[in-house]
């Protein structure tokens, strides 16, 4: 049984708008709230900590979904100082060798054998995993009025979704260290890569995506509409 840790404490600067993208509705529900019981409907997810603004005045104030206790704390400026609040604030039972999974507020559409598929190879790999999948558009460099400067290789070359899973202790240093050194860091993992570290890609569905944008928030209620409740 995994505690998860959600980030939800982000602006939607690239959304636009004045509700920030988590709390708009797709299907009668908000974004986070699917994204929150796509978890709590898991078996082997054991509790929930969401990460909110300090100013977040839309916060239901939930304590558990689904029988799965729900904790709430605030987070920070940049995603990893909000995820790393939310570290702390697991309960102690949570201990340091303990894996716990982060995953996007924003991503509304995980899907149950995926995360099944990550637990199984990220606690088998034992440095930990994260969902993604290969890129397979063709790569183009920009100049910057907008000309091609050329084309790069994608072999090999993946794109990070959520949730990714490590050990409590593992990830609260890895994202100490590089928020000390001020590195920019836009996942877990590569907090985790800064350590000498190497993290399992396990490939997930192309659908997991991330609202960014108002296009995606038809895309995923497409996707959900589709998915039907997990379990
Ligand atoms: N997030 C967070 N704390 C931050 C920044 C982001 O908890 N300081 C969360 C967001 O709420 C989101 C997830 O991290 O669930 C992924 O971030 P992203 O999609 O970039 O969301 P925003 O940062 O809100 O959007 P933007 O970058 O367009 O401003
Ligand atoms: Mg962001």
């Amino acid at each position: 049984m995994t505690w998860a840790v959600v980030p939800a404490a982000g602006r939607g600067r690239r959304f636009g708008g004045e509700v920030p993208k988590q709390y708009l509705p797709i299907l009668g529900r908000t974004v986070l709230h699917h994204a929150l019981e796509r978890l709590a409907l898991h078996p082997r997810v054991r509790g929930l900590v969401v990460v909110l603004a300090a100013d977040d005045a839309r916060w239901p104030g939930w304590r558990e979904l689904h029988g799965k206790p729900v904790l709430a704390c605030t987070g920070g400026e940049e995603r990893a100082d909000s995820v790393l609040a939310g570290l702390r604030a697991l309960p102690d039972t949570v201990r340091e060798r303990d894996w716990v999974l982060v995953h996007d507020a924003a991503r509304p559409c995980l899907r149950h054998d995926d995360l099944d598929r990550l637990l199984d190879h990220g606690m088998a790999h034992g440095v930990g995993a994260i969902l993604a999948a290969p890129v397979r558009d063709t790569l183009k460099r920009a100049r910057a009025n907008g000309e091609i400067a050329g084309s790069e290789p994608r072999d090999g070359l993946w794109r990070a979704f959520t949730p990714q899973l490590f050990r409590r202790a593992t990830l609260t240093r890895a994202l100490e260290s590089a928020l000390l050194a001020a590195a920019a860091i836009t996942d877990e993992a590569m907090a985790i890569e800064r350590l000498g570290l190497r993290p399992m890609l396990v490939e997930g569905a192309e659908d997991n995506l991330k609202i960014t944008t108002p296009g995606d928030l038809a895309l995923a209620e497409y996707v959900l509409a589709r998915l039907g409740r997990p379990g």
